[in-house]
């Protein structure tokens, strides 16, 4: 049977936060989510303000890559006004990385990781993706989640590293459900980071997919080493052949070591 249709009053009844979703746009088509949340803002929303669509059709993602957003998606924005030191704000993607890998292991029993910044992950593949918009006055939280697009739908260009939870599921999730998790986790976490970040970076290293892991890191320049955590500004610290590098922008894949004995 079909899931549910993404609905304002559906994700109303099941949501349990105070202020996160208490006000909630739904659209069917947008351009971007993060458009719209930052028309809100800027017009004087109130934190907690959440945008979702059914579908985008100029969704961002980081680097200004396009973000192919067709139905079936979780594509979500929420609006932040953050009493947190300029320095911190980049955290918010790591509180909301942990928020949503939180939400949908609870809505679907799966268990998700992180890999740094703030891509969502499940068995090795890109489930999902984190983009945060700030201003001096605000912030834009955006959250997209392949959850009910169908792999034939994705980019060729990441049609071998991404996946959808129905695929991975083999059932399509309800995206109310799972809205209403993640604007709860969101609430439950938003608070954690400004009383004290370690908590939220302790979380986002449990989920971390490659702590410990030799991997290649493709930004500026390219760094080859094994991952040795985040540091507290979010920062990416690798082990390289030359020492200690601390890396801010880049894209990680993780190396496979190939087993002893074989070649090439
Ligand atoms: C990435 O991994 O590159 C980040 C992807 C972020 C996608 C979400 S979907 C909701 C919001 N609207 C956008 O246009 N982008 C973010």
């Amino acid at each position: 049977m079909a899931p549910p249709d993404l609905s304002a009053e559906e994700i109303s009844r099941r949501l349990e936060t105070m202020r996160f979703g208490r006000v909630l746009q739904i659209h069917d088509a947008v351009t971007s989510t993060n458009d719209l949340a930052r028309q809100l803002a800027e017009a004087g929303a109130a934190e907690g303000t959440a945008v979702l669509a059914r579908e985008q059709l100029a969704g961002r993602g980081r680097e200004g890559r396009p973000w192919v957003s067709p139905r079936g998606g979780l594509w979500m924005s929420v609006v932040f006004r953050p009493v947190l030191p300029v320095a911190d704000w980049p955290l918010l993607g790591f509180m909301l990385a942990v928020s949503a890998c939180a939400a949908i292991d609870a809505a679907t029993g799966l268990r998700t990781g992180v890999k740094w910044p703030n891509d969502l992950m499940l068995r090795s593949r890109k489930l999902g993706g984190v983009l945060v918009e700030a201003t001096p006055a605000y912030a834009v939280g955006g959250v997209g989640i392949n959850a009910n697009v169908d792999p034939d739908a994705f980019d060729p260009a990441i049609q071998k590293t991404a996946t959808s939870l129905q695929a991975i599921a083999e059932r399509p999730v309800d995206l109310n459900r799972l809205a209403a998790a993640m604007l709860l986790t969101i609430e439950q976490n938003y608070p954690r980071l400004i009383a004290d970040k370690t908590w939220i970076l302790d979380e986002w290293r449990r989920r971390s997919v490659a702590l410990g892991r030799q991997v290649q890191v493709v930004g500026a320049t390219t760094v080859d080493g094994v991952v040795e955590g985040i540091d507290a500004s979010g920062a990416l610290l690798v082990r390289t052949a030359d020492g200690l590098q601390i890396l801010r922008v880049g894209d990680v894949s993780i190396r496979l070591i190939p087993p002893q004995g074989s070649r090439g």
